[in-house]
């Protein structure tokens, strides 16, 4: 049997990461998942991977998986019939537009702007708005003082494969917090996505965990805010 420590990256109290395998457009950009662990002793899994067996069992060591939720209705989503079938008592959330693209699923709740009680102990949460197509669910684990993301910002560094690093540098997103430049050409409401920066920076982050790239161990909220000093 695998370790847990082996599948996961303990970040912190309550706080693992997954890293799988993605490419995009040709490109390994790679994707991670969060894992959250409530004061409640349940699990919050945050953009579920492919539940492998060795993630499966990883899991069964930190506690029993509770809420499944994606970033967004294009991030986060694919492998959650995955889990409804291993964890037939853990409710499926669905992003904005997520329960009209996934008809599939049967979704107990939808999310929004606000957390849930079962989880706000632990999390707070916002939605990013103002995005021609996309309202993405951002959260902020408190006891460990970390922002959650999911598409909004990349973080590419230097573990990143040559290739990967080389378009980052291109697109003037290498080795810091960025915007995908397609993601801030089709903002369409400037007022409501500052809005949402305001909100997400009036949260007391350090750590900043993203979609696609690595941890941001410190410095998260100058580095946020720098990310959106287009927008701000
Ligand atoms: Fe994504």
């Amino acid at each position: 049997m695998t370790a847990t420590s082996d599948v996961l990256d303990h970040l912190d109290t309550g706080l693992w990461t997954y890293r799988e395998p993605l490419r995009f457009f040709g490109l390994e950009i790679g994707r991670v998942m969060v894992v959250v662990r409530l004061s409640s002793g349940g699990l919050l899994i945050y953009s579920p991977a492919e539940l492998t067996a060795d993630l499966r069992g990883a899991l069964a060591e930190l506690g029993d998986v509770r809420f499944v939720v994606p970033a967004s209705k294009l991030h986060g989503h694919l492998y959650m019939e995955q889990y409804r079938e291993a964890y037939p008592r853990a409710e499926l959330l669905a992003a904005p537009g997520l329960d009209r693209r996934r008809t599939d699923l049967d979704f107990d709740g939808l999310l929004g702007g606000t957390p849930d009680p079962r989880w706000s102990a632990d999390l707070d949460q916002t939605a990013f708005l103002g995005h021609r197509w996309l309202t993405e669910i951002e959260f902020y684990h408190r006891p460990s003082r970390t922002l959650i993301l999911g598409d909004i910002c990349y973080h590419v560094t230097g573990d990143a494969p040559l290739s990967t690093r080389a378009v980052a540098r291109l697109a003037g997103m290498y080795g810091r917090l960025a915007v995908p430049p397609d993601l801030r050409r089709t903002i369409v409401n400037e007022d409501a996505a500052r809005n949402s920066v305001r909100k997400i920076l009036a949260w007391e982050f350090d750590r900043v965990l993203v979609g696609h790239g690595s941890v941001l161990e410190s410095g998260g909220r100058a580095a946020v805010a720098d990310a959106f000093d287009w927008l701000r």
